[in-house]
C-alpha cells in the first residue's frame, strides 16, 4: 500500500486514518525485517532531529535515537535543563528556531498544549513522544505487537485494567476503537477516562465495527481477552500530588495477577504493558515474567514504530 505521510506531525492517533496507521504498521514490519537482515536504507541521511525531553525516558529516547542512527539522521538530545523552553523562551520561539535548523522534532512533556504549540510553529513535523494526556507512538508500538502475535487487530479484544484517565488508557481508546479492536477499561469510577474522549472513540468504533467499554468489574472485564494490558498507578509528574495513597489503595482489585489472567477463560491471551512497570503493584511479578508476557516485544517495537513514523513524515 503506497500513502504519503510527508509534513504530518504525530500528536495523537485521532489525526491518522485507520488506513494511515495500517500503512505505519505495514512499514513498521518492513523496516524491523530490513534490520534483521542487516539492511539500512539510510532513508533519513542528512536529517537532524531534535529531542525535547522534560520528563525522564527510557524506552522512548532510545527508540528516537538508535532510529535515527539505523537511518542515518543525527539525533539532539535536549534535556529540560538544556534549553530555555517555557523559561526564558516561548514555546513559539523555540518552536521556530529548532524548526529552522532541524528536519523534525520529537517532544515529551506535561502539557498536550505545548506539542500542540510546537506543531503549530515549527515549520517542520512534530512528533510527540508522550504528554500528560496522550503517548501514540507508544500504542503503535502496542497494535503492531498484538498484531505480531495474533496476525491481525480487527475482532481483537484488549482489556487495559488500572489508571483508565491516563495517556496510555487514552491512546489505547483511541488507536483500538480506529483499528477495530474490542477496548474494555476496568478501573475504579474515579479513575475513568474523559466522557468527551469516550463518545469520539465510540464514533470511531462505530466506524470500524468494534466496542468501547467502561466498567468497574475486572473480572467480568477480561472474559475471553485477547490481551490484558495495564500501566502505572502513579503517572509521571503526579507523585507529589494529593490523593496518591488512596488512588494506590482503590486499584488494587485492578491488579494484573494470574487469577486476573485466568478469569480470561483462555490459556493464550497475552499480557502487555508500556513499562516501565511498578512490579507487584499494577502487575505480580509472576505475570510480568510468565510466557504471557509480551512487554519487552512492545518495548523492542518501538525503535521500528518510530522509525515508520520519522521516515513516513520525512
Ligand atoms: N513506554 C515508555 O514510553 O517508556 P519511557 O518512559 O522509558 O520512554
Ligand atoms: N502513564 C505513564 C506512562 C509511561 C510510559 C506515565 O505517564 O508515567
Amino acid at each position: 500500500m503506497s500513502l504519503n505521510l510527508k509534513g504530518r506531525h504525530l500528536l495523537t492517533l485521532k489525526d491518522y486514518s485507520p488506513r494511515e496507521i495500517d500503512y505505519l504498521l505495514d512499514e513498521s514490519t518492513r523496516l524491523k525485517q530490513l534490520k534483521y537482515d542487516g539492511v539500512f536504507p539510510k532513508s533519513m541521511q542528512d536529517k537532524n532531529i531534535a529531542l525535547i525531553f522534560e520528563k525522564p525516558s527510557t524506552r522512548t529516547r532510545c527508540a528516537f535515537v538508535v532510529a535515527c542512527v539505523d537511518e542515518g539522521a543525527h539525533p539532539e538530545y535536549l534535556g529540560k535543563n538544556d534549553i530555555q523552553m517555557g523559561k526564558k523562551e516561548s514555546v513559539a520561539d523555540t518552536a521556530r528556531v529548532l524548526g529552522r535548523m532541524f528536519d523534525g522534532i520529537q517532544f515529551r512533556g506535561f502539557e498536550h498544549s505545548t506539542v500542540e504549540e510546537l506543531a503549530q510553529y515549527a515549520g517542520v513535523p512534530v512528533w510527540n513522544g508522550l504528554t500528560d494526556s496522550y503517548h501514540p507512538t507508544q500504542v503503535l508500538a502496542d497494535l503492531l505487537t498484538v498484531r505480531e502475535q495474533f496476525g491481525d487487530l480487527k475482532g481483537r479484544k484488549l482489556v487495559y485494567a488500572g489508571d483508565g484517565r491516563n495517556n496510555v488508557a487514552n491512546s489505547l481508546l483511541v488507536g483500538c476503537a480506529k483499528m477495530g479492536v474490542d477496548f474494555v477499561i476496568t478501573a475504579p469510577e474515579s479513575l475513568f477516562p474523559d466522557n468527551e474522549l469516550v463518545e469520539t472513540a465510540q464514533e470511531y468504533a462505530r466506524m470500524s465495527g468494534s466496542s468501547i467499554d467502561i466498567t468497574t468489574d475486572a473480572t467480568k472485564a477480561v472474559k475471553n481477552a485477547d490481551a490484558i494490558y495495564t500501566d502505572v498507578w502513579v503517572s509521571m509528574g503526579e507523585e507529589d500530588q494529593p490523593g496518591m495513597q488512596e488512588r494506590v489503595e482503590s486499584l488494587a482489585p485492578y491488579q494484573v495477577n494470574a487469577g486476573l489472567m485466568a478469569a480470561t477463560g483462555r490459556n493464550d491471551s497475552i499480557f502487555m504493558h508500556c513499562l516501565p512497570a511498578v512490579h507487584d503493584n499494577e502487575v505480580t511479578s509472576e505475570v510480568f515474567e510468565s510466557r504471557a508476557s509480551v512487554v519487552f516485544d512492545e518495548a523492542e517495537n518501538r525503535v521500528h514504530t518510530i522509525k515508520a513514523v520519522m521516515v513516513s513524515s520525512l
